[in-house]
């Protein structure tokens, strides 16, 4: 039987955070546990650097991401983990697609858009402003990334829906021109936790500043919580969990019954502050082992860096051959061959 390809990376640029964990890292070592599974998961370094112009930084956040994957038990004796940087096939396969890929679908691309509109409401002259290529071009990067690796499934977060639909658009348009070499992929999210709202009760992300890194201190976990938005809604009165990000973030760690009997306490009007406390003690037990995990793997970069080479050389040995046959199809060949 063939087995099912899963992937999916995680861009270097900051510190991973609960939004991380539950949106894509727990999802995917789950499904890297079963045998019928075969999983690439990434640093995607190569997507830090649209970006992050710091070196020193850019490294952190790889050794820090590494690290989480691994705390969080990640098994590379099953699972090919790397980073996207050392697999340079994936360039290569990056120009073969752009010259596949329409203008015009770019143009739509969300995180474009949303850079245009910036500069819009900014009143500047250019409504391309400080957008670099690389923005631009960041979904085809991206598609270069799957369809590589033949990935059927790909757990996002759902702002990444947009960026696997264009990548079947993609395959679809080499597929009718070349033959059928790529797999069309299907994004997998999940709905109880696929986006986190963060400490504002905007989605939890790096470029807005609201998140909680997954391996904060204790002290600090605790602090972060106690930070999280909420109404001024009193003690003992009915509250709402389905506009609260505690809640949210608590569903997101609890299994149904438990989330179930937090929505019966909602509706008996739990205090915030009872809540917050109840939040950080939950997340706090889940998380403090691998936290110990994390930060003895920290110290250690070299065994990092080793599991990172080994899973390149195990990329390598899918990306090589594949490049070789896509290379062949659109005709760059031995001339007289
Ligand atoms: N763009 C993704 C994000 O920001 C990261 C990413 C890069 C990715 N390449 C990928 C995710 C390929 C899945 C598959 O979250």
């Amino acid at each position: 039987m063939n087995k099912e390809t899963i992937l999916t990376g995680i861009t270097t640029t900051g510190t991973p955070h609960l939004g991380n964990y539950v949106g894509a890292i727990r999802p995917a070592i789950m499904a890297s546990r079963n045998p019928n599974v075969s999983s690439f998961y990434f640093l995607a370094d190569y997507h830090a650097l649209i970006k992050n112009r710091e070196p020193e930084r850019l490294k952190q956040s790889s050794l820090e991401i590494a690290a989480t994957w691994l705390a969080l038990g990640l098994d590379t004796n099953t699972s090919i983990f790397y980073r996207q940087s050392d697999i340079p096939e994936i360039l290569e396969l990056t120009w073969i697609l752009t010259c596949m890929t329409a203008k015009g679908l770019m143009n739509r691309a969300h995180a474009y858009k949303a850079a245009v509109a910036d500069n819009e409401s900014n009143g500047s002259k250019d409504p391309d402003h400080g957008i670099t290529m690389g923005l631009f071009n960041y979904p085809i990067l991206m598609a270069a990334d799957i369809l590589m690796f033949k990935a059927a499934k790909v757990p996002v977060g759902k702002d990444q829906i947009q960026h696997i639909e264009m990548t079947r658009d993609i395959a679809a348009r080499f597929n009718h021109y070349y033959g059928d070499h790529f797999v069309l992929p299907n994004a997998v999210t999940d709905e109880n936790t696929a986006i986190l709202s963060g400490l504002d009760g905007r989605k939890m992300s790096k470029s807005y500043d609201n998140t909680i890194p997954l391996f904060e201190p204790e002290k600090k976990l605790r602090k972060l919580i106690m930070k999280i938005k909420t109404n001024s809604q009193e003690p003992g009165e009915p509250k709402d969990p389905e506009t609260s990000t505690l809640f949210e973030i608590y569903r997101a760690f609890a299994t149904k019954e438990e989330t179930e009997a937090m929505r019966k306490q909602y509706e008996d009007g739990i205090a915030w502050g009872e809540m917050k406390q109840l939040l950080f003690e939950y997340i706090n037990a889940q998380l403090s082992e691998p936290r110990e995990r994390y930060n003895e793997l920290i110290k250690t970069p070299e065994f990092i860096e080793k599991v990172l080479q080994e899973g390149a050389e195990k990329a390598r040995e899918v990306s090589t051959p594949f490049l070789g046959e896509i290379r062949k199809a659109i005709g760059f060949q031995a001339i007289g061959s």
